[in-house]
Parts: structure tokens; C-alpha cells; sequence
């Protein structure tokens, strides 16, 4: 499959997710995070890899996600996990941004 065979489906306004702001959306009724780091945006899956603490609701520095239960830490650019108790990756997905509207792929 190519980038252009990807299936986008807007979840949110650009405007809902200003720079350093985590936003909740939704999936085909999975919830998934909108992460703004600087000005670019990134979606990940929005629960952790531990044992599912909302990351809605962490501590994002910069491009470091800090899970509120355990103090997990996760690059929210790559999903890469940093920091245990969690050690498995979030989940990334595809986004675009058109006419206003952030647009992730369907897995
Ligand atoms: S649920 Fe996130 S660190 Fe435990």
C-alpha cells in the first residue's frame, strides 16, 4: 500500500489542538491523541502501553509524553516508549492536515 492509497478521516479542527496541546479524538470509536509538538502534529494511540492510563491527561515536554498513572514516558513523534514501567511502543498514525481539518488514516 502507498501513501495514496491511505483512507483519511478528519477527527478534529486544526484549531482544536494548538501547539503544546494534547487532544483527545476518536477512530471508528477508538480514542486516539492529537499531539501538537511545535507546531507539527502527530496522532498516536491515546491510552498507554502499560496498563492503559489516559494519556489525554499526562504531561507533554516537548515531544515527551508523561503518562499520569505511572509515569511512563513515550516520544509521541515515533511512539518509541523512554521510560518504564511501560516498554512497548504507541501506536502512530498517518496524518494530514487539509482545509483546517486534521485528518488521520485508518490502519
Ligand atoms: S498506565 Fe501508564 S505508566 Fe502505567
Amino acid at each position: 500500500m502507498t501513501a495514496a492509497d491511505l483512507e483519511y478521516v478528519t477527527v478534529a479542527r486544526a484549531d482544536d489542538v494548538p501547539p503544546g496541546a494534547l487532544y483527545e479524538a476518536e477512530l471508528d470509536g477508538e480514542p486516539l491523541l492529537i499531539v501538537n509538538v511545535e507546531g507539527t502534529l502527530y496522532a498516536c494511540a491515546a491510552l498507554c502501553t502499560h496498563l492503559d492510563g489516559p494519556l489525554s491527561q499526562g504531561v507533554l515536554t516537548g515531544a515527551v509524553l508523561r503518562c499520569p498513572w505511572h509515569g511512563s514516558t513515550f516520544d509521541v513523534r515515533s511512539g518509541e516508549a523512554l521510560g518504564r514501567p511501560a516498554r512497548e511502543p504507541l501506536r502512530g498514525y498517518a496524518l494530514r492536515v487539509h482545509a483546517g481539518e486534521i485528518q488521520v488514516a485508518r490502519p
